[in-house]
Protein backbone atom coordinates (compact mmCIF):
# COMPACT_ATOMS: atom_id res chain seq x y z
CA UNK A 1 0.00 0.00 0.00
CA UNK A 2 1.47 3.57 -0.15
CA UNK A 3 3.18 5.38 2.17
CA UNK A 4 0.54 8.13 2.13
CA UNK A 5 -2.67 5.56 3.42
CA UNK A 6 0.15 4.54 6.51
CA UNK A 7 -1.34 6.45 9.50
CA UNK A 8 0.27 6.06 13.10
CA UNK A 9 -0.81 3.62 15.96
CA UNK A 10 -1.36 2.91 19.32
CA UNK A 11 2.26 0.90 20.44
CA UNK A 12 1.37 -3.21 21.41
CA UNK A 13 2.85 -3.87 24.64
CA UNK A 14 3.58 -6.83 26.08
CA UNK A 15 3.98 -7.45 29.84
CA UNK A 16 5.88 -10.17 30.59
CA UNK A 17 8.50 -11.28 33.88
CA UNK A 18 8.37 -14.21 36.54
CA UNK A 19 5.07 -14.82 38.75
CA UNK A 20 3.84 -12.61 41.17
CA UNK A 21 6.39 -10.23 40.20
CA UNK A 22 3.42 -7.52 39.45
CA UNK A 23 2.72 -7.34 35.96
CA UNK A 24 -1.09 -7.15 36.37
CA UNK A 25 -0.63 -5.42 39.47
CA UNK A 26 0.99 -2.99 37.61
CA UNK A 27 -1.19 -2.72 34.50
CA UNK A 28 -4.12 -2.21 37.05
CA UNK A 29 -1.88 1.12 38.52
CA UNK A 30 -1.54 2.42 34.98
CA UNK A 31 -4.72 2.22 34.02
CA UNK A 32 -6.21 2.60 37.71
CA UNK A 33 -8.80 -0.21 38.02
CA UNK A 34 -8.52 -3.28 39.47
CA UNK A 35 -8.65 -7.02 37.80
CA UNK A 36 -6.02 -8.57 39.53
CA UNK A 37 -7.91 -8.83 42.43
CA UNK A 38 -10.51 -10.91 40.46
CA UNK A 39 -8.52 -13.21 39.32
CA UNK A 40 -8.79 -16.68 40.71
CA UNK A 41 -5.57 -16.77 43.33
CA UNK A 42 -4.17 -13.74 41.64
CA UNK A 43 -2.82 -16.30 38.96
CA UNK A 44 -3.63 -14.88 35.41
CA UNK A 45 -4.46 -17.58 33.36
CA UNK A 46 -4.74 -16.00 29.87
CA UNK A 47 -3.41 -12.99 28.25
CA UNK A 48 -5.54 -10.55 28.66
CA UNK A 49 -5.51 -7.57 26.05
CA UNK A 50 -6.85 -4.67 26.37
CA UNK A 51 -6.56 -0.73 25.50
CA UNK A 52 -5.43 1.77 28.21
CA UNK A 53 -4.48 5.09 28.21
CA UNK A 54 -1.10 6.33 29.73
CA UNK A 55 -0.29 9.68 31.93
CA UNK A 56 1.06 11.17 29.22
CA UNK A 57 -2.20 10.97 27.31
CA UNK A 58 -1.28 8.51 24.42
CA UNK A 59 -3.41 5.07 24.33
CA UNK A 60 -1.24 1.99 24.18
CA UNK A 61 -2.77 -1.63 23.64
CA UNK A 62 -1.33 -3.97 26.44
CA UNK A 63 -0.77 -8.06 26.32
CA UNK A 64 -0.41 -9.16 30.00
CA UNK A 65 0.46 -12.21 29.71
CA UNK A 66 1.14 -14.88 32.98
CA UNK A 67 4.25 -15.45 34.45
CA UNK A 68 3.46 -18.71 35.43
CA UNK A 69 5.99 -21.84 33.90
CA UNK A 70 3.02 -23.65 32.56
CA UNK A 71 2.33 -20.89 30.23
CA UNK A 72 5.79 -20.43 28.10
CA UNK A 73 3.94 -20.78 24.85
CA UNK A 74 2.06 -17.58 26.05
CA UNK A 75 5.30 -15.61 26.55
CA UNK A 76 6.39 -16.66 22.76
CA UNK A 77 3.23 -15.38 21.12
CA UNK A 78 2.82 -12.44 23.52
CA UNK A 79 6.30 -11.44 22.37
CA UNK A 80 5.93 -12.21 18.91
CA UNK A 81 2.49 -10.38 18.57
CA UNK A 82 4.04 -7.06 20.21
CA UNK A 83 5.84 -4.23 19.54
CA UNK A 84 7.51 -3.52 22.84
CA UNK A 85 8.39 -5.66 25.86
CA UNK A 86 7.74 -4.13 29.77
CA UNK A 87 9.58 -6.49 31.33
CA UNK A 88 8.27 -6.99 35.07
CA UNK A 89 11.12 -7.60 37.67
CA UNK A 90 10.19 -7.51 41.66
CA UNK A 91 13.33 -5.62 43.36
CA UNK A 92 12.73 -7.70 46.42
CA UNK A 93 13.40 -11.00 44.36
CA UNK A 94 15.31 -10.51 41.38
CA UNK A 95 15.77 -12.40 38.29
CA UNK A 96 14.18 -15.16 38.16
CA UNK A 97 13.60 -18.27 35.48
CA UNK A 98 10.40 -17.04 34.03
CA UNK A 99 12.17 -13.41 34.12
CA UNK A 100 14.92 -14.95 31.74
CA UNK A 101 12.43 -16.56 29.56
CA UNK A 102 11.11 -13.44 29.21
CA UNK A 103 14.37 -12.09 27.92
CA UNK A 104 15.08 -14.53 25.82
CA UNK A 105 11.62 -14.75 23.90
CA UNK A 106 11.95 -10.30 23.41
CA UNK A 107 15.38 -10.66 22.33
CA UNK A 108 14.36 -13.86 19.65
CA UNK A 109 11.99 -12.02 18.45
CA UNK A 110 13.79 -8.67 18.03
CA UNK A 111 11.54 -6.74 20.26
CA UNK A 112 12.75 -3.81 22.48
CA UNK A 113 12.50 -4.07 26.23
CA UNK A 114 11.67 -1.29 29.03
CA UNK A 115 12.45 -2.61 32.62
CA UNK A 116 9.96 -1.85 34.89
CA UNK A 117 11.32 -2.77 38.53
CA UNK A 118 8.25 -3.04 40.73
CA UNK A 119 7.81 -3.37 44.32
CA UNK A 120 9.98 -0.80 45.25
CA UNK A 121 8.13 0.10 48.25
CA UNK A 122 9.49 -3.22 49.68
CA UNK A 123 12.10 -3.15 52.57
CA UNK A 124 14.38 -6.04 50.51
CA UNK A 125 13.91 -3.54 46.99
CA UNK A 126 17.51 -3.68 45.55
CA UNK A 127 17.11 -2.32 42.06
CA UNK A 128 20.93 -1.72 41.79
CA UNK A 129 21.07 -5.75 42.28
CA UNK A 130 18.45 -6.29 39.27
CA UNK A 131 20.18 -4.20 37.17
CA UNK A 132 23.14 -5.89 37.86
CA UNK A 133 21.93 -9.32 37.41
CA UNK A 134 20.29 -8.09 33.93
CA UNK A 135 23.78 -7.30 32.64
CA UNK A 136 24.11 -11.23 32.31
CA UNK A 137 21.30 -11.81 29.90
CA UNK A 138 22.17 -8.82 27.73
CA UNK A 139 20.11 -6.53 28.95
CA UNK A 140 22.29 -2.98 29.59
CA UNK A 141 20.27 -0.38 31.54
CA UNK A 142 20.93 3.41 31.22
CA UNK A 143 22.55 3.15 35.23
CA UNK A 144 24.56 0.79 33.44
CA UNK A 145 25.46 3.04 30.47
CA UNK A 146 23.79 0.67 27.76
CA UNK A 147 20.06 2.03 26.30
CA UNK A 148 17.50 0.03 27.98
CA UNK A 149 15.70 2.04 30.27
CA UNK A 150 14.62 0.56 33.35
CA UNK A 151 12.10 2.15 35.64
CA UNK A 152 11.64 1.87 39.33
CA UNK A 153 7.90 1.42 40.26
CA UNK A 154 5.72 0.42 42.77
CA UNK A 155 2.14 -0.38 41.48
CA UNK A 156 0.74 -0.76 45.05
CA UNK A 157 2.16 2.73 45.88
CA UNK A 158 1.30 4.47 42.42
CA UNK A 159 5.06 5.57 42.16
CA UNK A 160 7.31 5.95 39.28
CA UNK A 161 4.08 5.21 37.04
CA UNK A 162 4.45 8.60 34.72
CA UNK A 163 8.22 7.80 34.22
CA UNK A 164 7.04 4.61 33.05
CA UNK A 165 4.42 5.94 30.64
CA UNK A 166 6.90 8.34 29.27
CA UNK A 167 9.18 5.47 29.29
CA UNK A 168 6.93 3.66 26.99
CA UNK A 169 5.93 6.59 25.04
CA UNK A 170 9.73 7.56 24.35
CA UNK A 171 10.12 4.19 22.75
CA UNK A 172 7.10 4.40 20.87
CA UNK A 173 7.77 7.34 19.30
CA UNK A 174 11.54 6.30 18.04
CA UNK A 175 9.62 3.15 16.40
CA UNK A 176 7.38 5.25 14.27
CA UNK A 177 4.30 2.78 13.81
CA UNK A 178 2.37 2.89 11.14
CA UNK A 179 -0.41 0.67 9.85
CA UNK A 180 -2.92 1.51 6.72
CA UNK A 181 -6.32 1.40 8.38
CA UNK A 182 -8.27 0.92 4.68
CA UNK A 183 -6.65 -2.03 3.74
CA UNK A 184 -8.39 -5.62 4.31
CA UNK A 185 -7.78 -5.96 7.82
CA UNK A 186 -5.86 -8.55 9.49
CA UNK A 187 -3.93 -9.63 12.88
CA UNK A 188 -3.52 -12.36 15.34
CA UNK A 189 -6.26 -14.70 17.93
CA UNK A 190 -5.05 -13.47 21.20
CA UNK A 191 -7.16 -16.11 22.77
CA UNK A 192 -10.34 -17.91 22.93
CA UNK A 193 -13.20 -19.17 25.37
CA UNK A 194 -16.58 -20.50 24.89
CA UNK A 195 -19.10 -19.19 26.86
CA UNK A 196 -22.59 -20.46 27.78
CA UNK A 197 -25.19 -18.61 25.47
CA UNK A 198 -21.92 -16.43 23.13
CA UNK A 199 -20.34 -19.38 21.80
CA UNK A 200 -16.76 -19.07 20.60
CA UNK A 201 -15.52 -15.54 21.67
CA UNK A 202 -12.10 -14.73 20.91
CA UNK A 203 -9.73 -11.70 21.04
CA UNK A 204 -8.25 -10.52 18.61
CA UNK A 205 -5.24 -8.02 18.00
CA UNK A 206 -5.63 -6.00 14.73
CA UNK A 207 -2.82 -5.49 13.05
CA UNK A 208 -3.50 -3.82 9.79
CA UNK A 209 -6.72 -2.29 8.22
CA UNK A 210 -10.18 -2.05 10.08
CA UNK A 211 -12.44 -4.57 11.21
CA UNK A 212 -16.05 -4.35 10.63
CA UNK A 213 -19.03 -5.87 12.55
CA UNK A 214 -20.69 -8.35 9.87
CA UNK A 215 -17.05 -8.69 8.48
CA UNK A 216 -16.34 -12.76 7.06
CA UNK A 217 -13.68 -13.74 9.08
CA UNK A 218 -11.37 -16.83 8.88
CA UNK A 219 -9.00 -17.46 11.96
CA UNK A 220 -6.95 -20.74 12.28
CA UNK A 221 -9.44 -23.28 11.00
CA UNK A 222 -12.49 -21.55 11.79
CA UNK A 223 -14.62 -18.75 9.96
CA UNK A 224 -17.88 -16.83 11.13
CA UNK A 225 -19.29 -12.98 10.51
CA UNK A 226 -18.30 -10.95 13.07
CA UNK A 227 -21.86 -10.64 15.36
CA UNK A 228 -20.54 -8.61 17.58
CA UNK A 229 -17.10 -6.68 18.83
CA UNK A 230 -16.87 -5.31 22.17
CA UNK A 231 -13.82 -3.77 23.94
CA UNK A 232 -12.23 -5.31 27.54
CA UNK A 233 -15.05 -3.29 29.62
CA UNK A 234 -17.81 -5.14 27.26
CA UNK A 235 -18.46 -1.81 25.24
CA UNK A 236 -20.42 -2.72 21.75
CA UNK A 237 -18.12 -1.45 19.06
CA UNK A 238 -18.70 -1.15 15.07
CA UNK A 239 -15.39 -0.98 13.97
CA UNK A 240 -11.50 -2.28 14.86
CA UNK A 241 -8.46 -0.22 13.21
CA UNK A 242 -4.87 -1.15 13.59
CA UNK A 243 -3.50 -1.98 17.28
CA UNK A 244 -7.13 -2.55 18.81
CA UNK A 245 -7.98 -5.66 20.96
CA UNK A 246 -11.47 -6.29 20.98
CA UNK A 247 -13.50 -9.29 21.13
CA UNK A 248 -15.51 -10.75 18.57
CA UNK A 249 -18.92 -13.41 18.70
CA UNK A 250 -19.91 -15.20 15.62
CA UNK A 251 -16.76 -17.66 14.84
CA UNK A 252 -18.13 -21.59 14.06
CA UNK A 253 -15.01 -22.34 16.66
CA UNK A 254 -12.31 -21.50 19.38
CA UNK A 255 -9.19 -20.54 17.40
CA UNK A 256 -5.39 -21.42 18.91
CA UNK A 257 -4.08 -18.13 20.27
CA UNK A 258 -1.02 -16.93 18.41
CA UNK A 259 -2.93 -17.91 14.79
CA UNK A 260 -3.51 -15.45 12.03
CA UNK A 261 -7.02 -13.97 11.38
CA UNK A 262 -8.29 -12.11 8.07
CA UNK A 263 -11.34 -10.93 6.57
CA UNK A 264 -12.19 -12.55 2.88
CA UNK A 265 -15.37 -11.68 0.62
CA UNK A 266 -18.14 -13.91 1.47
CA UNK A 267 -18.90 -16.89 2.93
CA UNK A 268 -18.01 -19.15 0.28
CA UNK A 269 -14.17 -17.85 -0.11
CA UNK A 270 -14.22 -18.41 3.79
CA UNK A 271 -15.23 -22.38 3.56
CA UNK A 272 -12.51 -23.04 0.65
CA UNK A 273 -10.03 -21.42 3.06
CA UNK A 274 -11.25 -22.99 6.18
CA UNK A 275 -10.88 -26.49 4.36
CA UNK A 276 -8.21 -25.69 2.78
CA UNK A 277 -6.41 -25.61 6.14
CA UNK A 278 -8.03 -28.22 7.72
CA UNK A 279 -6.65 -30.40 5.00
CA UNK A 280 -3.61 -28.98 5.45
CA UNK A 281 -3.29 -29.59 9.29
CA UNK A 282 -3.96 -33.35 8.45
CA UNK A 283 -1.08 -33.19 6.62
CA UNK A 284 1.25 -31.51 8.50
CA UNK A 285 3.23 -32.25 11.69
CA UNK A 286 4.08 -30.18 14.13
CA UNK A 287 7.67 -30.44 12.86
CA UNK A 288 6.82 -28.48 9.47
CA UNK A 289 5.47 -25.16 10.47
CA UNK A 290 6.92 -23.49 7.31
CA UNK A 291 3.83 -25.17 5.20
CA UNK A 292 1.17 -23.89 7.44
CA UNK A 293 3.23 -20.50 7.36
CA UNK A 294 3.17 -20.95 3.58
CA UNK A 295 -0.59 -20.87 2.71
CA UNK A 296 -1.32 -17.38 4.78
CA UNK A 297 -0.60 -16.56 1.28
CA UNK A 298 -3.49 -17.65 -0.11
CA UNK A 299 -5.39 -15.62 2.08
P1 LIG B 1 1.06 -13.75 37.49
O1 LIG B 1 0.09 -13.21 36.50
O2 LIG B 1 0.48 -14.86 38.31
O3 LIG B 1 2.37 -14.10 36.89
O4 LIG B 1 1.35 -12.60 38.59
P2 LIG B 1 1.59 -11.05 38.31
O5 LIG B 1 2.98 -10.81 37.88
O6 LIG B 1 0.51 -10.50 37.46
O7 LIG B 1 1.49 -10.46 39.80
P3 LIG B 1 0.21 -9.83 40.51
O8 LIG B 1 -0.12 -8.50 39.94
O9 LIG B 1 -0.84 -10.85 40.55
O10 LIG B 1 0.80 -9.55 41.96
C1 LIG B 1 1.36 -10.57 42.75
C2 LIG B 1 1.43 -10.13 44.20
O11 LIG B 1 2.35 -9.06 44.34
C3 LIG B 1 0.09 -9.62 44.73
O12 LIG B 1 -0.05 -10.03 46.06
C4 LIG B 1 0.25 -8.10 44.67
O13 LIG B 1 -0.53 -7.44 45.61
C5 LIG B 1 1.74 -7.95 44.97
N1 LIG B 1 2.29 -6.71 44.38
C6 LIG B 1 2.20 -6.30 43.11
N2 LIG B 1 2.82 -5.13 42.94
C7 LIG B 1 3.34 -4.79 44.14
C8 LIG B 1 4.11 -3.67 44.61
O14 LIG B 1 4.44 -2.73 43.91
N3 LIG B 1 4.49 -3.72 45.93
C9 LIG B 1 4.15 -4.73 46.76
N4 LIG B 1 4.57 -4.66 48.02
N5 LIG B 1 3.41 -5.77 46.35
C10 LIG B 1 3.01 -5.81 45.06
NA1 LIG C 1 -0.06 -13.38 40.46
MG1 LIG D 1 -0.93 -11.49 36.34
Amino acid sequence: SAEKDRKPRAPVIAIMGHVDHGKTSLLDALRSTDVASGEAGGITQHIGAYQLQLATGDKITVLDTPGHAAFAQMRTRGAEAVDIVVLVVAADDGVKPQTIESIRYALDANKPIIVAINKMDTYEANALKVETDLLQYNIVTENMSGDVQAIPVSAKKKTGLKELAEAITLQAELMELKANPKRNPDGLVIESRFEKGRGAVTTLLVKRGTLKRGDMIVADEYMGKVKAMMDERGKQLKTAGPSMAIEVMGLDGAPMPGEPFAVVEGEQKAREIVEYRQGLKRKVTASQPSALASMEQMM
